[in-house]
């Protein structure tokens, strides 16, 4: 049996996590597009997110899809209590190799962006980054988002529209890469075709999923600090541009809506 034909066994989701589990955090983290590499970039990245948080520091932070606990730890730095949650057992290794030793660390566990396991009114604010595109039912995460947020509550989700500038094409170097062969194997059209924003090429795309979950105030925001913090290092690294970075922000009602007459 091929690789290929092995990975079409399993199903959409089971495909994506076993794509971030071969290509592990530490690997992943060496990019500088995802760990910035120096301190201006990094500063870049926290004040774009402190901007979305809370004056209040007791307000709890969820990090869905946290990966290698970028924005988690970022959170965390900045003094809020944060759980970060990914299916992904390569990734959240990384994570929490990174916060041994931190004086707030954030609370990473395995589990799933679109059912997560928590009492509903349990944050303040949710944050995800570059987790839009891979999930297998965002409509059902928005759901499970807006119930998970106290009322007034925030979603920030900081993604671009990578199908637009070729990111999600097959990889030219399968021959010899492990993560281009998992790339091949495991994010080829099968999975693109069943993870419904994957081929988003307009932002709206990625604000209709808060709108239809119940959210308010739904707006983009071209991130200017994010945006810039997210392609430096990028060009020379990777001889090509990315897509804008897009900050996603919807807000929860503070109070409910009345049923309709
Ligand atoms: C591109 S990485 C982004 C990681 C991190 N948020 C960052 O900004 O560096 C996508 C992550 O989403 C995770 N992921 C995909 N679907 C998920 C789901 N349904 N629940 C939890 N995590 C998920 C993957 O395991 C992977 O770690």
């Amino acid at each position: 049996m091929t690789a290929r034909s092995q990975a079409s066994e399993l199903k959409p989701q089971e495909r994506v996590t076993a794509y971030w589990d071969t290509r592990g955090g530490e690997a992943y983290d060496a990019q500088a597009t995802h760990s910035p590499h120096d301190t201006e970039v990094a500063d870049a990245w926290q004040a774009a997110v402190e901007r979305y948080l809370p004056e209040d520091r007791a307000a709890r932070i969820l990090d869905v899809g946290t990966g290698t606990g970028f924005l988690a730890i970022m959170a965390a730095d900045l003094g809020y209590p944060v759980t970060g949650i990914d299916l992904s057992e390569g990734m959240l290794a990384t994570a929490r190799a990174k916060t041994v030793g931190h004086p707030n660390p954030p609370q990473l566990l395995v589990g799933d962006a679109i059912q997560p396991n928590f009492a509903p009114g349990s944050f303040d604010v949710i944050l995800n980054r570059h987790l839009l595109w891979t999930l297998v039912d965002p409509d059902a995460a928005a759901r499970a988002w807006f119930m998970l947020l106290k009322p007034g509550g925030v979603v920030v989700a900081w993604d671009s529209l990578w199908w637009n500038a070729g990111y999600l094409a097959p990889m030219d170097d399968e021959e010899t890469s492990a993560v281009g062969n998992a790339w091949n194997t495991l994010y080829g059209d099968e999975t693109l075709d069943a993870l419904p924003l994957s081929r988003a090429v307009v932002p709206d795309e990625l604000m209709a999923m808060f709108v239809r979950a119940g959210f308010e105030d739904v707006r983009i925001d071209t991130d200017p600090s994010a945006d810039r913090a997210h392609r430096a290092n990028v060009e020379p690294e990777r001889g090509e541009s990315i897509p804008p970075t897009l900050a996603i922000v919807a807000r929860k009602p503070s109070v409910p809506r009345a049923d309709p007459i």
